[in-house]
Protein backbone atom coordinates (compact mmCIF):
# COMPACT_ATOMS: atom_id res chain seq x y z
CA UNK A 1 0.00 0.00 0.00
CA UNK A 2 1.19 3.90 -1.29
CA UNK A 3 0.25 6.25 1.90
CA UNK A 4 0.84 9.55 1.38
CA UNK A 5 0.77 11.75 4.33
CA UNK A 6 0.77 15.60 4.08
CA UNK A 7 2.15 17.50 7.20
CA UNK A 8 4.34 14.06 7.77
CA UNK A 9 7.00 16.06 9.94
CA UNK A 10 3.78 17.16 12.21
CA UNK A 11 3.32 15.35 15.80
CA UNK A 12 1.19 12.41 14.81
CA UNK A 13 2.68 12.38 10.98
CA UNK A 14 6.11 11.43 11.77
CA UNK A 15 4.69 9.06 14.41
CA UNK A 16 2.54 7.33 12.46
CA UNK A 17 5.95 7.40 9.20
CA UNK A 18 7.81 5.70 12.19
CA UNK A 19 5.30 3.20 12.90
CA UNK A 20 4.25 2.65 9.35
CA UNK A 21 8.13 2.01 8.52
CA UNK A 22 8.73 -0.70 11.54
CA UNK A 23 5.29 -2.63 11.20
CA UNK A 24 4.31 -3.02 7.34
CA UNK A 25 5.75 -3.44 4.02
CA UNK A 26 3.99 -0.03 3.09
CA UNK A 27 5.54 3.21 1.55
CA UNK A 28 5.27 6.17 3.12
CA UNK A 29 5.31 9.60 0.53
CA UNK A 30 5.43 12.27 2.75
CA UNK A 31 4.86 16.36 2.42
CA UNK A 32 6.22 18.63 4.67
CA UNK A 33 7.74 22.26 5.18
CA UNK A 34 10.28 20.77 7.71
CA UNK A 35 11.77 17.47 8.09
CA UNK A 36 13.64 17.51 12.25
CA UNK A 37 10.80 15.01 13.60
CA UNK A 38 11.48 13.01 10.76
CA UNK A 39 15.26 11.77 11.15
CA UNK A 40 16.33 8.42 10.18
CA UNK A 41 13.07 7.67 9.07
CA UNK A 42 14.31 10.10 5.38
CA UNK A 43 16.98 7.19 4.73
CA UNK A 44 14.19 4.31 4.91
CA UNK A 45 14.12 2.86 1.83
CA UNK A 46 10.66 3.03 1.80
CA UNK A 47 10.26 6.40 2.40
CA UNK A 48 10.29 9.55 0.03
CA UNK A 49 10.15 12.58 1.64
CA UNK A 50 9.67 15.98 -0.39
CA UNK A 51 10.24 19.74 1.09
CA UNK A 52 7.06 21.16 -0.25
CA UNK A 53 4.24 24.33 1.29
CA UNK A 54 0.91 22.53 0.49
CA UNK A 55 -0.54 26.23 0.07
CA UNK A 56 2.09 27.17 -2.35
CA UNK A 57 3.32 23.98 -4.30
CA UNK A 58 -0.69 22.86 -5.22
CA UNK A 59 0.36 21.06 -8.56
CA UNK A 60 3.07 19.16 -7.25
CA UNK A 61 0.53 17.69 -4.05
CA UNK A 62 -1.91 17.21 -7.07
CA UNK A 63 0.49 14.95 -8.78
CA UNK A 64 0.91 12.95 -5.38
CA UNK A 65 -2.19 12.02 -5.34
CA UNK A 66 -3.36 9.96 -7.72
CA UNK A 67 0.03 7.87 -7.21
CA UNK A 68 -0.98 6.73 -3.88
CA UNK A 69 -3.77 4.54 -2.16
CA UNK A 70 -4.57 6.43 1.00
CA UNK A 71 -4.08 10.09 1.38
CA UNK A 72 -3.90 11.66 5.22
CA UNK A 73 -3.87 15.48 4.84
CA UNK A 74 -2.42 15.93 8.25
CA UNK A 75 -1.56 19.53 8.07
CA UNK A 76 -3.10 22.03 10.45
CA UNK A 77 -3.07 24.67 12.80
CA UNK A 78 -3.72 22.63 16.40
CA UNK A 79 -2.82 25.26 18.79
CA UNK A 80 -5.63 26.91 20.66
CA UNK A 81 -3.55 30.37 20.57
CA UNK A 82 -3.32 30.49 17.08
CA UNK A 83 -6.92 29.96 16.49
CA UNK A 84 -7.13 33.58 18.22
CA UNK A 85 -4.08 35.18 17.05
CA UNK A 86 -4.53 34.45 13.35
CA UNK A 87 -8.66 32.78 13.03
CA UNK A 88 -8.62 33.67 9.08
CA UNK A 89 -5.02 31.53 8.93
CA UNK A 90 -6.85 28.76 11.05
CA UNK A 91 -9.64 28.63 8.15
CA UNK A 92 -7.95 29.26 5.29
CA UNK A 93 -5.37 26.10 6.33
CA UNK A 94 -7.78 23.69 8.15
CA UNK A 95 -10.57 24.46 5.90
CA UNK A 96 -9.93 26.17 2.32
CA UNK A 97 -6.31 24.53 2.02
CA UNK A 98 -7.56 20.88 3.55
CA UNK A 99 -10.91 21.18 1.13
CA UNK A 100 -9.17 21.01 -2.36
CA UNK A 101 -7.00 18.48 -1.63
CA UNK A 102 -9.73 16.51 -0.02
CA UNK A 103 -11.43 16.80 -3.48
CA UNK A 104 -8.51 16.04 -5.15
CA UNK A 105 -8.68 13.01 -3.58
CA UNK A 106 -12.57 12.10 -4.69
CA UNK A 107 -11.42 12.66 -7.93
CA UNK A 108 -8.25 10.45 -7.74
CA UNK A 109 -10.76 7.96 -6.43
CA UNK A 110 -8.33 7.05 -3.85
CA UNK A 111 -8.63 6.49 0.34
CA UNK A 112 -9.20 9.49 2.97
CA UNK A 113 -7.91 8.76 6.31
CA UNK A 114 -8.81 12.79 7.57
CA UNK A 115 -8.23 14.34 11.41
CA UNK A 116 -11.12 16.06 12.70
CA UNK A 117 -10.75 16.34 16.60
CA UNK A 118 -12.55 16.15 19.93
CA UNK A 119 -12.87 19.88 19.66
CA UNK A 120 -15.74 19.26 17.52
CA UNK A 121 -18.15 18.68 20.12
CA UNK A 122 -16.92 21.83 21.56
CA UNK A 123 -19.35 22.81 24.82
CA UNK A 124 -21.19 19.54 24.42
CA UNK A 125 -23.32 18.34 27.75
CA UNK A 126 -22.72 14.35 27.49
CA UNK A 127 -20.65 12.85 29.76
CA UNK A 128 -19.31 10.40 26.67
CA UNK A 129 -18.92 11.90 23.65
CA UNK A 130 -20.61 10.18 20.94
CA UNK A 131 -19.47 10.15 17.64
CA UNK A 132 -23.03 9.22 15.82
CA UNK A 133 -25.52 10.64 18.81
CA UNK A 134 -23.31 13.63 20.26
CA UNK A 135 -24.50 17.20 19.44
CA UNK A 136 -21.76 19.69 18.72
CA UNK A 137 -21.99 22.86 20.79
CA UNK A 138 -20.08 25.72 19.65
CA UNK A 139 -20.08 29.37 21.48
CA UNK A 140 -20.32 32.88 19.87
CA UNK A 141 -18.87 33.88 16.97
CA UNK A 142 -16.67 36.76 18.42
CA UNK A 143 -15.10 33.65 20.77
CA UNK A 144 -12.90 33.17 18.35
CA UNK A 145 -11.23 29.76 19.73
CA UNK A 146 -14.23 27.67 18.31
CA UNK A 147 -13.28 28.63 14.13
CA UNK A 148 -10.75 25.44 14.24
CA UNK A 149 -14.09 23.32 15.90
CA UNK A 150 -16.25 24.93 13.16
CA UNK A 151 -13.75 24.61 10.31
CA UNK A 152 -12.96 20.95 11.40
CA UNK A 153 -16.92 20.33 11.73
CA UNK A 154 -17.94 21.91 8.24
CA UNK A 155 -15.01 19.68 6.71
CA UNK A 156 -16.38 16.23 8.54
CA UNK A 157 -20.16 17.21 7.10
CA UNK A 158 -18.34 18.03 3.77
CA UNK A 159 -16.25 14.51 3.91
CA UNK A 160 -19.30 12.68 4.95
CA UNK A 161 -21.68 14.05 2.24
CA UNK A 162 -18.87 12.89 -0.30
CA UNK A 163 -18.67 9.57 0.90
CA UNK A 164 -22.61 9.16 -0.27
CA UNK A 165 -21.41 10.18 -3.55
CA UNK A 166 -18.59 7.81 -3.51
CA UNK A 167 -15.56 8.77 -1.31
CA UNK A 168 -14.30 5.94 0.91
CA UNK A 169 -13.12 8.40 3.98
CA UNK A 170 -12.72 7.65 7.49
CA UNK A 171 -12.59 10.34 10.17
CA UNK A 172 -10.97 9.94 13.51
CA UNK A 173 -10.58 12.65 16.32
CA UNK A 174 -7.72 12.47 18.50
CA UNK A 175 -8.90 13.36 22.18
CA UNK A 176 -5.76 15.45 23.14
CA UNK A 177 -2.85 13.20 22.03
CA UNK A 178 0.54 13.68 24.04
CA UNK A 179 3.98 12.33 23.87
CA UNK A 180 7.69 13.16 23.44
CA UNK A 181 7.61 15.65 20.83
CA UNK A 182 4.35 16.92 20.95
CA UNK A 183 5.54 20.47 20.95
CA UNK A 184 8.85 22.28 21.43
CA UNK A 185 9.34 23.06 25.11
CA UNK A 186 11.78 25.75 24.73
CA UNK A 187 8.88 27.83 24.01
CA UNK A 188 7.76 29.56 26.82
CA UNK A 189 5.38 32.16 25.82
CA UNK A 190 1.60 31.61 26.90
CA UNK A 191 -0.16 29.18 24.69
CA UNK A 192 2.80 28.46 22.46
CA UNK A 193 2.26 24.35 23.28
CA UNK A 194 -0.06 21.95 24.11
CA UNK A 195 -0.77 21.58 28.06
CA UNK A 196 1.58 19.10 28.99
CA UNK A 197 4.71 20.52 26.97
CA UNK A 198 3.73 23.92 28.72
CA UNK A 199 3.23 22.50 32.20
CA UNK A 200 6.53 20.60 31.88
CA UNK A 201 8.28 23.06 30.63
CA UNK A 202 7.41 25.68 33.22
CA UNK A 203 7.94 23.35 35.94
CA UNK A 204 11.75 22.74 34.35
CA UNK A 205 12.07 26.67 34.22
CA UNK A 206 11.46 26.97 37.88
CA UNK A 207 8.06 28.98 36.57
CA UNK A 208 4.66 28.86 38.30
CA UNK A 209 1.98 27.04 36.41
CA UNK A 210 -0.98 28.92 35.40
CA UNK A 211 -3.82 27.49 35.40
CA UNK A 212 -6.30 28.97 33.22
CA UNK A 213 -9.92 29.47 34.93
CA UNK A 214 -8.89 27.69 37.31
CA UNK A 215 -8.14 23.99 36.05
CA UNK A 216 -11.51 22.54 36.63
CA UNK A 217 -11.99 21.61 32.85
CA UNK A 218 -11.15 18.37 31.80
CA UNK A 219 -9.63 16.45 29.44
CA UNK A 220 -8.56 12.37 28.23
CA UNK A 221 -5.06 12.64 28.08
CA UNK A 222 -4.44 9.97 25.19
CA UNK A 223 -0.12 8.54 25.18
CA UNK A 224 0.47 9.00 21.20
CA UNK A 225 1.54 5.49 20.57
CA UNK A 226 -2.05 5.01 21.76
CA UNK A 227 -3.19 7.02 19.05
CA UNK A 228 -1.19 5.27 16.07
CA UNK A 229 -2.51 1.73 17.44
CA UNK A 230 -5.96 3.25 16.59
CA UNK A 231 -4.99 4.99 13.09
CA UNK A 232 -2.77 1.46 12.12
CA UNK A 233 -6.22 -0.19 12.70
CA UNK A 234 -7.90 2.38 10.54
CA UNK A 235 -5.42 2.09 7.79
CA UNK A 236 -5.63 -1.80 8.28
CA UNK A 237 -9.65 -1.67 7.81
CA UNK A 238 -10.37 -5.12 9.23
CA UNK A 239 -13.73 -6.13 7.01
CA UNK A 240 -13.99 -2.41 5.44
CA UNK A 241 -14.97 -1.38 9.29
CA UNK A 242 -13.55 2.10 8.98
CA UNK A 243 -15.34 2.82 5.60
CA UNK A 244 -16.96 5.93 5.67
CA UNK A 245 -17.74 6.06 9.75
CA UNK A 246 -16.16 8.53 12.56
CA UNK A 247 -13.49 7.11 15.18
CA UNK A 248 -12.63 8.98 18.67
CA UNK A 249 -9.44 7.85 19.45
CA UNK A 250 -8.95 8.91 22.59
CA UNK A 251 -8.59 7.22 26.60
CA UNK A 252 -11.85 8.10 28.71
CA UNK A 253 -9.21 6.19 31.49
CA UNK A 254 -6.82 9.21 31.02
CA UNK A 255 -10.02 12.16 31.88
CA UNK A 256 -8.71 14.25 34.60
CA UNK A 257 -9.17 18.06 35.14
CA UNK A 258 -6.35 20.57 33.99
CA UNK A 259 -5.50 21.22 37.89
CA UNK A 260 -4.99 17.08 38.79
CA UNK A 261 -2.65 17.41 35.60
CA UNK A 262 -0.84 19.77 36.84
CA UNK A 263 -0.77 18.09 40.02
CA UNK A 264 0.10 14.72 38.54
CA UNK A 265 3.15 16.16 36.25
CA UNK A 266 4.75 17.76 39.85
CA UNK A 267 4.42 14.18 41.43
CA UNK A 268 5.72 12.27 38.51
CA UNK A 269 8.96 15.09 37.58
CA UNK A 270 9.46 14.72 41.83
CA UNK A 271 9.79 11.17 41.54
CA UNK A 272 13.08 11.66 38.65
CA UNK A 273 16.33 11.41 40.00
CA UNK A 274 17.15 14.80 41.31
CA UNK A 275 13.91 16.72 41.34
CA UNK A 276 12.71 15.16 44.10
CA UNK A 277 13.14 19.27 45.68
CA UNK A 278 10.62 20.41 43.33
CA UNK A 279 7.32 19.28 45.05
CA UNK A 280 7.39 21.79 47.88
CA UNK A 281 8.57 24.49 45.35
CA UNK A 282 5.99 24.25 42.54
CA UNK A 283 3.67 27.29 42.55
CA UNK A 284 0.07 26.75 40.97
CA UNK A 285 -1.93 30.01 39.82
CA UNK A 286 -5.02 30.91 38.44
CA UNK A 287 -5.92 33.61 35.83
CA UNK A 288 -8.82 33.94 33.18
CA UNK A 289 -8.79 32.45 29.90
CA UNK A 290 -9.37 36.02 28.76
CA UNK A 291 -5.81 37.10 30.85
CA UNK A 292 -4.49 34.62 29.22
CA UNK A 293 -5.37 33.91 25.83
CA UNK A 294 -7.46 36.99 25.25
CA UNK A 295 -10.93 37.99 24.91
CA UNK A 296 -11.81 35.71 22.13
CA UNK A 297 -11.25 32.81 24.19
CA UNK A 298 -13.81 29.65 25.17
CA UNK A 299 -13.23 26.41 26.52
CA UNK A 300 -14.49 22.81 26.71
CA UNK A 301 -15.51 22.88 30.41
CA UNK A 302 -15.46 18.46 29.77
CA UNK A 303 -14.29 16.03 27.00
CA UNK A 304 -14.45 12.54 27.17
CA UNK A 305 -14.87 10.01 24.25
CA UNK A 306 -17.33 6.80 24.01
CA UNK A 307 -14.89 4.39 22.30
CA UNK A 308 -17.57 2.15 21.21
CA UNK A 309 -16.67 2.37 17.22
CA UNK A 310 -13.14 2.06 17.85
CA UNK A 311 -13.74 -0.89 20.40
CA UNK A 312 -15.47 -2.71 16.82
CA UNK A 313 -11.97 -2.05 14.90
CA UNK A 314 -10.23 -4.02 18.11
CA UNK A 315 -8.71 -0.77 19.51
CA UNK A 316 -8.56 -0.06 22.61
CA UNK A 317 -6.04 2.74 24.27
CA UNK A 318 -3.17 0.99 26.98
CA UNK A 319 -1.51 3.60 28.84
CA UNK A 320 -2.26 4.94 31.97
CA UNK A 321 -1.71 8.80 32.09
CA UNK A 322 0.96 8.77 34.41
CA UNK A 323 3.09 6.33 32.72
CA UNK A 324 2.59 8.19 29.54
CA UNK A 325 4.02 11.42 31.41
CA UNK A 326 7.17 9.56 32.91
CA UNK A 327 7.57 8.83 29.02
CA UNK A 328 7.52 12.18 28.28
CA UNK A 329 9.40 13.65 31.31
CA UNK A 330 12.02 11.27 30.69
CA UNK A 331 12.79 12.10 27.01
CA UNK A 332 12.70 15.72 27.98
CA UNK A 333 15.45 15.29 30.63
CA UNK A 334 17.28 13.11 27.93
CA UNK A 335 17.70 16.46 26.08
CA UNK A 336 20.34 17.72 28.99
CA UNK A 337 19.02 20.20 28.89
CA UNK A 338 17.57 20.88 32.02
CA UNK A 339 19.80 20.76 35.74
CA UNK A 340 18.07 19.73 38.77
CA UNK A 341 17.96 22.26 41.59
CA UNK A 342 19.28 19.38 44.37
CA UNK A 343 21.18 17.08 42.57
CA UNK A 344 23.41 16.06 39.57
CA UNK A 345 22.12 15.48 35.96
CA UNK A 346 20.52 12.25 35.52
CA UNK A 347 21.85 9.85 33.83
CA UNK A 348 20.67 7.68 30.87
CA UNK A 349 20.10 4.48 32.95
CA UNK A 350 18.64 6.12 35.64
CA UNK A 351 16.14 7.96 33.51
CA UNK A 352 15.26 4.71 31.63
CA UNK A 353 14.16 2.94 35.12
CA UNK A 354 11.80 6.11 35.73
CA UNK A 355 10.27 5.91 32.42
C1 LIG B 1 -6.73 21.03 21.83
C2 LIG B 1 -6.25 21.67 20.55
O1 LIG B 1 -7.27 22.48 19.99
C3 LIG B 1 -5.87 20.67 19.50
O2 LIG B 1 -4.56 20.21 19.80
C4 LIG B 1 -6.76 19.46 19.37
O3 LIG B 1 -7.57 19.49 18.23
C5 LIG B 1 -7.62 19.13 20.54
O4 LIG B 1 -7.75 20.09 21.57
C6 LIG B 1 -7.09 17.83 21.16
O5 LIG B 1 -5.87 17.70 21.28
O6 LIG B 1 -7.88 16.98 21.51
P1 LIG B 1 -7.19 21.97 24.22
O7 LIG B 1 -7.64 20.69 24.76
O8 LIG B 1 -7.84 23.19 24.80
O9 LIG B 1 -7.34 22.03 22.65
O10 LIG B 1 -5.60 22.05 24.35
P2 LIG B 1 -4.53 22.59 25.35
O11 LIG B 1 -3.92 23.82 24.77
O12 LIG B 1 -3.63 21.45 25.63
O13 LIG B 1 -5.30 23.03 26.69
C7 LIG B 1 -5.94 22.12 27.53
C8 LIG B 1 -6.53 22.87 28.70
O14 LIG B 1 -5.48 23.35 29.53
C9 LIG B 1 -7.36 24.09 28.32
O15 LIG B 1 -8.51 24.12 29.12
C10 LIG B 1 -6.46 25.27 28.64
O16 LIG B 1 -7.16 26.44 29.01
C11 LIG B 1 -5.67 24.72 29.81
N1 LIG B 1 -4.33 25.34 29.99
C12 LIG B 1 -3.45 25.35 28.94
C13 LIG B 1 -3.97 25.83 31.22
O17 LIG B 1 -4.76 25.81 32.19
N2 LIG B 1 -2.72 26.38 31.38
C14 LIG B 1 -1.82 26.44 30.36
O18 LIG B 1 -0.70 26.94 30.57
C15 LIG B 1 -2.20 25.89 29.11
Amino acid sequence: MKVLILGVNGFIGSALTRRILSDTTWSVCGVDLHDFRLATALDHPRMRFLKADLTQDRGLIDSLIPACDVVLPLAAYALPASYIKDPLGTFELDFEENLRIVRRVAEAGARLIFPSTSEVYGMCEDSLFDEDTSRLVLGPIAKERWIYACSKQLLDRVIWAMGAQGLNFTLFRPFNWFGPSLDDIRQSAPGSARVTTQFLGHLLRGEPIPLVNGGAQQRSFTYVDDGIDGLMRILQNPDGLADRAIFNLGNPDNCVSIREMATIMIEELSAFPGFSGLSGDAVMHELAGSAYYGAAYDDAVHRRPSIENALRLGWSPKVPLRQGLRLVIADALASGRWRPKDDAPPTADALKAYA
